[in-house]
């Protein structure tokens, strides 16, 4: 019997850059990924297919069980506090910054400040650390508008090139995290399928060092 082996990815940037290693360690998918409508895939080894998921659902579905493997940026990661969670592998693939960023030259007020962010947890625990009064306000998107239009002191986001920054009059101040794309495992799917998740970890492993 062929085990079947689940692995969920995202659409997007980290998907162009998964998809050439998986390739590398004799994983394909049968059909394009990027031109179908389908969040289902199979493909070319027996028992294996892709999930096609928003990035900040990988861990849960992972978490679950629902799917066996998972590729999620460090980013979506230190949100999503999951037991149940293996990290073996760093695919060293979309790479950036979790920063915090202000406007240009201005200063900080004392005492309690405003930080609006997609990245609530991170954000808590950096001005905690601290030791800042930090009110965290929820945005989903388009954080860069945040401190000019008044709504917040500070934004904590990722940071590539820099050029959003830039383009919007912000600076870059504190560094929090270097975030990549990392393999994900279920813990229960690694002792029940060891073997072909294994051997699939040792291949992409080989993979990453090559790329
Ligand atoms: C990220 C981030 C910035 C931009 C930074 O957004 O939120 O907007 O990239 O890149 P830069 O420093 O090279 O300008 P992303 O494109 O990942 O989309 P998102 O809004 O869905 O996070």
């Amino acid at each position: 019997m062929t085990m079947q082996i689940t692995i969920a990815l995202t659409k997007g940037r980290i998907l162009q850059e998964t998809l050439p290693l998986l390739a590398a360690a004799g994983l394909e998918p049968l059909e394009d990924l990027g031109k179908s409508r389908k969040l289902i895939f199979p493909t070319n080894c027996e028992g294996v297919r892709l999930l096609l998921l928003r990035g900040v659902d990988v861990p849960t579905y992972v978490q679950h069980g629902a799917a066996d493997m998972g590729v999620a940026g460090k980013d979506t990661l230190l949100e999503h506090h999951a037991d149940g969670i293996y990290e073996p592998l760093d695919l060293g693939i979309a790479r950036c910054r979790l920063m915090t960023a202000g406007v240009k030259g201005a200063v900080l007020p004392t005492g309690r400040i405003k930080v609006a962010t997609k990245f609530v947890e991170s954000a808590k625990r950096h001005y905690a650390a601290q030791g800042r009064q930090a009110d965290i306000i929820k945005l989903y998107g388009a954080m860069e508008l945040a401190p000019l239009m008044d709504l917040a002191d500070e934004i904590v986001d990722i940071v590539d090139s820099g050029n959003t920054l830039k383009a919007n009059g912000l600076e870059a101040r504190e560094m929090i995290a270097y975030i990549s794309s990392r393999l994900i495992v279920n813990k229960a799917a690694m002792k029940m399928k060891y073997q072909p998740i294994s051997e699939l970890i040792e291949k992409l492993s080989t993979a990453v060092a090559q790329n």
